[in-house]
């Protein structure tokens, strides 16, 4: 073994027994301080002739990079063991937090969503849903509510900056999503789609400018309005418990002729008249109708063979009726002292 190869082989044996970085940084001045053989060696060349001076110097030049990649990989791998252990040592133990937090739950207008599907579907609905971020056409066209329609005053719409000015909006109401059941299913149909929908309005305690409703649609053959107002009272005595019923009153809908009003007995003082309710005993949920046959019409559907009826209303109003919230904010807020109690 030359004097080098002697050199190399005690530093690894050196590194090897280095078990923290404090020992790999005594071990680092051993192999290449001022005492180490490696100096000693490069001392030596002063006495070799100019040839074996240059090969000499190369070799303990290359020996010292080595070694020096040596003492780099031991002290990465050494750090990595510390870091893993300091990080078990200060980990915190958060099962007593864990445990007086709770598990969490669903927000109300979630959980009312819910149950509102399930009263449907154990009525034979199916659910289908369509997407926030509407067209034009679906939001309103094909609702039969043509551009600068003074009905679409009904609806306070916030457009998107997307394609031609007030072709790309953010659907009023849920229902362009009958349109969308319509053009993808033949009739029968008897679905129910809720979700989100978006109005430019100043929020006060009844209105929040995002809101959720449910929409309704049922298309068939020999459909009249005793089923839309059947309907109706059977979702609101299952939803609302035995001493609520529901009354409609006429009203207009361009998509849908006759339209009604859809009111329930007041849940806060069970008809005979309260500040909610304004001393009418009812509060209002929502619109109906029967299809009028120009949106049949828009979806390619004979309107002498099939006939139906729709109804939208707000979710978050049903659960501030059912729970009594006095204002609908507070259901956009997360406050926890609102969501703990539900
Ligand atoms: N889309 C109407 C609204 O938001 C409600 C409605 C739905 C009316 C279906 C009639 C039929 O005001």
């Amino acid at each position: 073994m030359t004097e080098v190869e002697g050199i190399l082989a005690t530093a690894a044996a050196l590194l090897a027994g280095a078990t923290t970085v404090e020992e790999v940084q005594a071990a680092a001045t051993e192999l290449l301080g001022k005492k180490s053989a490696l100096t000693a060696a490069h001392r030596g060349l002063a006495g070799l002739d100019p040839d074996g001076r240059r090969e000499v110097g190369r070799e303990l030049q290359e020996a010292k990079a080595r070694i020096e990649e040596l003492i780099g990989a031991r002290r990465s791998a050494l750090e990595a063991v510390e870091r893993a252990a300091r990080l078990d040592r200060d980990r915190l133990d958060l099962t007593e937090a864990r445990g007086k937090r709770g598990p969490g739950h669903l927000h109300l207008v979630q959980r009312t969503r819910d149950e509102l599907e399930d009263v449907f579907v154990g009525m034979g609905f199916v659910v289908a849903e369509g997407p926030e971020v509407e067209t034009d056409w679906y939001n309103f066209e094909a609702l039969n509510i043509p551009p600068a329609h003074p009905a679409r005053g009904m609806w306070d719409t916030l457009y998107l900056e997307f394609g031609d000015p007030e072709t790309i909006l953010l659907r009023t109401h849920t229902s362009p999503v009958q349109i969308r059941v319509m053009e993808g299913q033949a009739p029968p149909i008897y679905a129910v789609m809720p979700g989100r929908c978006y109005r430019r309005d100043t929020p006060d305690a009844r209105h929040i400018p995002i809101f959720h409703q449910i929409e309704g649609l049922v298309i068939d053959r020999g459909i009249s309005f005793a089923e839309l107002a059947g309907t109706i009272e059977a979702f609101t005595t299952s939803y609302f418990g035995p001493d609520i019923h529901s009354r409609l009153r006429p009203a207009f809908f361009p998509f849908t002729e006759p339209s009604a009003e859809f009111e329930i007995t007041c849940t806060i003082c069970k008809g005979s008249g309260c500040r909610t309710c304004s001393q009418t005993g009812w509060i209002e949920l929502g619109g109906c109708g029967m299809v009028d046959p120009a949106v049949l019409d828009a979806v390619g559907l004979d309107a002498e063979e099939w006939s139906g009826f729709a109804f939208g209303f707000g979710i978050d109003r049903c659960a501030q009726m059912r729970h009594e919230i006095p204002d609908m904010r507070i259901l956009l807020e997360n406050d926890v002292r609102f969501l703990r109690q539900l």
